[in-house]
């Protein structure tokens, strides 16, 4: 092989490993204790709850329930939970020093936005809701690439 070859041969073997690595998402792990790790998963599968029943609330076309169901993933559900409380405001600062916090008040921005685009026509521009509700499934996504989530 001529040096040039040898020199592109290494060269595109570069690019490829070195693409691979910045393409890779970082993970992160969260270090939970019990009552954290319980408050996330009850937050979690209240979240889960609920943007079901909006998304099949949405694709029926049933306004005023849509806009409720969306008022429910507006903000988090369990964090005045009288026994879950403290654990809960720890793990959101979990989330602060991650980073991800941002992810959750995305979700939360979008839902405003589902709510009041619903409240505010009797024949609201339904494409919009729609891509709202895209932007909360991207941002639960999101969250869950960084702490390796297969969900
Ligand atoms: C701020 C980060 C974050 C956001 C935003 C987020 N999640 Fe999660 N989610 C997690 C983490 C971390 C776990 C892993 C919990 C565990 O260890 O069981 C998880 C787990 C889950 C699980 C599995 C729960 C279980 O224990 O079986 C479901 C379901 C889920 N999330 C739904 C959602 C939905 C729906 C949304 C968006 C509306 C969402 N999540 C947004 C961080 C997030």
């Amino acid at each position: 092989m001529s040096k040039l070859l040898y020199f592109i041969f290494l060269l595109s073997i570069g690019v490829v490993f070195w693409g691979g690595w910045l393409s890779a998402p970082s993970t992160k792990t969260l270090k939970l204790n019990s009552p954290q790790t319980e408050a996330l998963r009850r937050e979690m599968i209240d979240m889960d709850i609920q943007l079901r029943s909006l998304a099949s609330l949405i694709s029926l076309g049933y306004r005023i329930p849509a806009s409720d169901a969306s008022r429910h993933l507006s903000d988090w559900q369990n964090e005045n939970h009288p026994r879950m409380k403290e654990a809960f405001a720890q793990l959101v600062g979990e989330f602060k020093r991650d980073n991800t916090l941002t992810y959750a008040t995305q979700v939360f921005s979008s839902a405003k936005q589902i709510s009041s685009i619903l409240k505010a026509s009797k024949s609201p521009d339904w494409n919009l809701v729609q891509n709202h509700l895209s932007k909360i499934l991207q941002n639960c996504r999101n969250c869950h690439v960084i702490y390796d989530v297969k969900y």
